[in-house]
């Protein structure tokens, strides 16, 4: 089964028909929101809220841990993970959709292992190298989609915006986007065998590439227009 992870923007959309729900408890505490078992196009979908239904989990409270454990336990083997970032890209200004190949991760002190008891070490070479990256890809090739097929995304604690010097910095280490929610979400799934590919949208010019101040309501216009395509991008995926 399919799961989406929404993002800012995504607390719930409308051609999503909700079956079930499955409570929040997990062996690692609460999920940000309750997942909703449901199908879209008869498709079988799990979807979980990655900020909670009144988008009141920040990127540095949530517990990624419980997100990720609870979509595998309910039989979950892909995860389509949607996030708003910053681009820094000349070609990821903002309305750009991006499928990172690579991650950057700049966060601390968030739970970011399932092994606590065992000494572990995940292949993390290649975060979102699985099939369901391939599929979004070949989907955006037929329907001419335009999603960007390469990025590195550099994974900031939040929950404010970066300076415009650690724009730069993040520039030089490489990096092409910019978000708070990717990690450890992607090792996470990836510790526990899951396929996981992250759909970005830009909401924004990163601090300091642009002489606009980054408003939220920018952002949340920028998400409202994107919302079509991931809709049919979730309704077409095979
Ligand atoms: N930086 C970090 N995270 C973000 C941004 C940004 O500019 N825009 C949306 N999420």
């Amino acid at each position: 089964m399919l799961a989406v992870i929404g993002g800012s923007g995504w607390e719930s959309w409308s051609t999503f028909q909700v079956a079930s729900e499955v409570p929040l408890e997990t062996p690692y505490g609460a999920t940000s929101s309750s997942i909703q078992l449901g199908t879209v196009n008869t498709k079988p979908i799990a979807f979980l809220s990655r900020h909670g239904a009144a988008h009141s989990v920040a990127p540095h409270q949530i517990n990624y841990r419980a997100n990720i454990w609870a979509l595998k336990n309910v039989g979950v083997n892909r995860v389509l993970a949607i996030n708003a970032v910053g681009g820094i890209h000349a070609a990821m200004g903002p309305e750009a959709l991006i499928l990172p190949d690579q991650v950057i991760d700049y966060t601390w002190g968030r739970e970011h292992s399932f092994w606590s008891d065992q000494v572990m070490h995940v292949d993390f070479s290649n975060p979102f190298d699985g099939a369901l990256r391939r599929q979004l890809l070949a989907l955006s090739e037929r329907q001419r989609l335009g999603l960007i097929d390469f990025g590195v995304y550099g994974c900031t604690q939040g929950p404010r915006l970066e300076s415009a010097a650690e724009i730069r910095r993040l520039k030089r280490d490489g990096c092409d986007l910019v978000g708070m929610t990717a990690m450890p979400e992607a090792s996470l799934a990836r510790e526990l065998s899951l396929d996981y590919a992250s759909l970005c949208i830009s909401v924004n010019w990163a601090a300091g590439l642009s002489d606009k101040a980054i408003t939220m309501d920018a952002i949340f216009a920028i998400l409202n227009e994107t919302r079509p395509i991931i809709q049919q991008i979730i309704e077409e995926l095979p």
